[in-house]
Parts: C-alpha cells; sequence; structure tokens
C-alpha cells in the first residue's frame, strides 16, 4: 500500500514538472530594467544599444538595481533557408551573440522581442510557426528576457499560442524571463501565471500623465488610466507573476512631479520598472528619481504583494503595500492642480489590508519609525501627528516600520 501511495506520487510529482510550462524561480521581484520602445521605437542599432548598456552603469541605475537591457521590435532581419531569424545585417553587424556578450560583460542582463503572430506589430518576421527555432537562436545568442507581442494573430487563441512559446523557451534550456504582451485582452491575470513571469494588463502607455491617445481602433494610455485599469488586479500578482502596466516615462519629458507620481505609482503596484528613456542623455532630476532606492526598495520588496489605494479625501490619495518584517510602504499622492495638506494622527490608524488580512497598526502602543522615501532620510516616530503639504500632482511617501 505505501510503495503504491509513494509511486502515484512519484507520477503526480513528474507530470507536474512535465505541465508545468514556464522557467520556475524567475522574477522572484518585479523585472527593472529598460527597453528601446518608448524612446526610440524603430531606430535601433547595436551602437545605441551598447551605449546604453554603458549608460546603466556609469548614472548608477546598475547599482540603484537596473538588470535588464531590451531591445523591442525592429532588430529584425530575415530568415535562413532553414528558418533560423537573423538581426537586420545593417543595424547588428557584429550579431546579437556579440551585443548579449557585451551586455553580459557589464554585469546586465539581455532581452529581445517578438510576437505570437507571424509579424510583429512593426511588420517584422514573428514567432508564429517558428516558436522553437526562435527559442533556441534565442538561447544560443545568450537571451534572458523575452517580451512577446500580440499582433496578426487573427483566429489565433492566446491561451495556446503564449504556452507554446513558454514551452519552446523551457525546451530551448536556458533560463529566460517571459514577457507576455497582449494588452490585458484576454485577462491573461487569471491564467498566464503558469505560461510567463508577467503581462501587460493595458494598452500601450502614451508620454501624458492624464490622458488618452485615441487611434480609432486601438488607444494608448496616459499614467494615471494605466494606473487605473492596473490597480485592480492586485489580487493576481507576486513572485514570478506580476502585473505589467507598461513600461516608464520617465524621463521622456514629464515634469519632475509627475514623474516622481508615475514612478512612485509603479513601485507601489510591485509593477515591473522598466525605464524607457535615453539613458545616454539624462538630467539630473530623472536619474534622482530613476535611481531612487528607498522607492525601488518598496517596488522589489521581498513578499511581492501588489499595493492598494485605500481612499481618497479632497484629491489625496492614500496608498499601501505591505513589505516584509512587517512594514508598510505608505504614498499619499496628490492628484489634483493644487496644493494640499495632510495631516496623519497614528494613534488613529489601524488598518487591515483585505487581501493578505495583514494589519498596520499605529495605535498608542505601537510606535513605529518613519522614513520619508523621497527626501531618503528618518524623519521621527508615530508618537507625534505627521503634517505635510505636498504640491500638485505630487507625492509624499513612507516607510512605517519597526526596528529588527
Ligand atoms: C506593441 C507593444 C509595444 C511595442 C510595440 C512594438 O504595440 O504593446 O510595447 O512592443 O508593439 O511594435
Amino acid at each position: 500500500m505505501k510503495t503504491k501511495l509513494i509511486l502515484v506520487s512519484a507520477l503526480l510529482v513528474f507530470t507536474m514538472y512535465l505541465n508545468a510550462q514556464k522557467y520556475e524561480n524567475l522574477a522572484l521581484t518585479p523585472p527593472i530594467g529598460w527597453n528601446s520602445w518608448n524612446k526610440f521605437a524603430q531606430n535601433v542599432d547595436e551602437k545605441m544599444i551598447r551605449e546604453i548598456a554603458d549608460a546603466m552603469v556609469t548614472t548608477g541605475m546598475k547599482d540603484a538595481g537596473y538588470e535588464y537591457i531590451v531591445i523591442d521590435d525592429y532588430w529584425h532581419g530575415k530568415r535562413d533557408t532553414l528558418g533560423f531569424i537573423h538581426p537586420d545585417k545593417d543595424r547588428f553587424p557584429s550579431g546579437i551573440k556579440a551585443l548579449a556578450d557585451y551586455i553580459h560583460s557589464k554585469g546586465l542582463k539581455f532581452g529581445i522581442y517578438s510576437c505570437a503572430g507571424h509579424e510583429t506589430c512593426g511588420h517584422q518576421p514573428g514567432s508564429r510557426g517558428f516558436e522553437y527555432q526562435d527559442a533556441l537562436m534565442y538561447a544560443k545568442w545568450g537571451v534572458d528576457y523575452l517580451k512577446y507581442d500580440w499582433c496578426s494573430t487573427k483566429y489565433m487563441n492566446t491561451k495556446e499560442a503564449y504556452p507554446t512559446m513558454s514551452k519552446a523557451l523551457k525546451a530551448a534550456g536556458r533560463p529566460i524571463v517571459f514577457s507576455l504582451c497582449e494588452w490585458g485582452s484576454s485577462h491573461p491575470w487569471e491564467w498566464a501565471g503558469e505560461v510567463g513571469h508577467l503581462w501587460r494588463t493595458t494598452g500601450d502607455i502614451y508620454n501624458c500623465f492624464d490622458c488618452v491617445d485615441d487611434h480609432g481602433n486601438w488607444k494608448a494610455f496616459g499614467v494615471l488610466q494605466i494606473m487605473e485599469m492596473n490597480q485592480k488586479l492586485r489580487a493576481f500578482a507576486g513572485p514570478g507573476k506580476w502585473n505589467d502596466p507598461d513600461m516608464l516615462e520617465v524621463g521622456n519629458g514629464m515634469p519632475a512631479n509627475e514623474a516622481r507620481s508615475h514612478f512612485s505609482l509603479w513601485c507601489m503596484m510591485a509593477s515591473p520598472l522598466i525605464a524607457g528613456n535615453d539613458l545616454r542623455a539624462m538630467d539630473a532630476e530623472t536619474i534622482s528619481i530613476l535611481t531612487n532606492k528607498d522607492m525601488i526598495a518598496v517596488d522589489q520588496d521581498s513578499l511581492g504583494i501588489q499595493g492598494f489605494r485605500f481612499e481618497v479625501k479632497d484629491s489625496v490619495e492614500t496608498w499601501l503595500k505591505p513589505l516584509a518584517k512587517n512594514a508598510w510602504a505608505l504614498m499619499y499622492f496628490n492628484r489634483s492642480f493644487s496644493p494640499k495638506t495632510i495631516m496623519v494622527d497614528w494613534k488613529n490608524v489601524q488598518i487591515t489590508d483585505t487581501l493578505t488580512r495583514k494589519v498596520l497598526n499605529t495605535t498608542q502602543k505601537n510606535i513605529h519609525l518613519l522614513r520619508d522615501l523621497w527626501q531618503n532620510k528618518e524623519i521621527g516616530n508615530t508618537k507625534k501627528p505627521f503634517k505635510k503639504t505636498i504640491p500638485a500632482r505630487d507625492v509624499v511617501c513612507l516607510k512605517v516600520y519597526r526596528k529588527d
């Protein structure tokens, strides 16, 4: 009887292993890096990508935690007679392997882009029918991350196409983070946890804080529009499976207050932090936002809990995110066009996160320490009320914690 039970359990474990599609133990915290699309679109070449990798190191972004350099659409050349894909020879004359080697030599990781359809969104060769060959090629080149798009997919089904590539990547034998990009159309948060490590939850981001760019048959969305869609999905995120509200627009022209709010919202939502600006030409303010280690630590917290909006009062949103060691991140986001003063009387704060059942309690005997995450300094404790004026469309972020 006992032997039978052991055999059945072993068979069960083996079947689970066979069915497991994605590489496990990857992206246990949200992926953090850079992608070419937001700033460069079709203008990608190996010289620029190398310079971006250099800049990621020299600007301190690597030290702040940024890891992946991802080339988006338009790196492609043609397939050879056997069907293997090659890069555009003029723009990538040294080949992708050499570029990946260079990026790895800087202590960074390398990502690439393809599409489940026969063409990418930029009409380059897609992976349809070539999934296993493409995965082999990526593994050979040293790819660590694949963003997989959803253009030219008429009559295709996301729940078949994405697992096909996921299995192909696994079969190719190299741990590759798999990023689904079907814009939330088939609710990937409900089924893609076993298939990939992150999934876009919305249409493309538009470089604007609060607007919609309507193209008729498709729309791009500003920061606030994306945030509203993404914040509803917190129950589905966690280590190895993240909601992806798209790449950052920090450094692409937004004023500092809006860029700070954008970055903070993404960190509070445990979003992938994929910079989308020209790292070679950043002003000091952009660098200080993108490399704010206190905010990055909120995003990268090991619990991997997506934060939530707790309340909205007089246009100020209060957001909370449970962190490891019973700490909490708090964000006060002033959505309005005028400064707002907030007053937090800690002796009345007792909040339960309905999803995780975690409790923030700073009443009487529960004195916590406070750190201002944008000033990067300790600001005392919860004995006294906290009062602060938040400029228009800006944030105040705090870490509320106890000594170890
Ligand atoms: C889609 C994706 C974008 C980008 C482009 C490239 O629109 O959502 O993020 O990858 O394709 O063509």
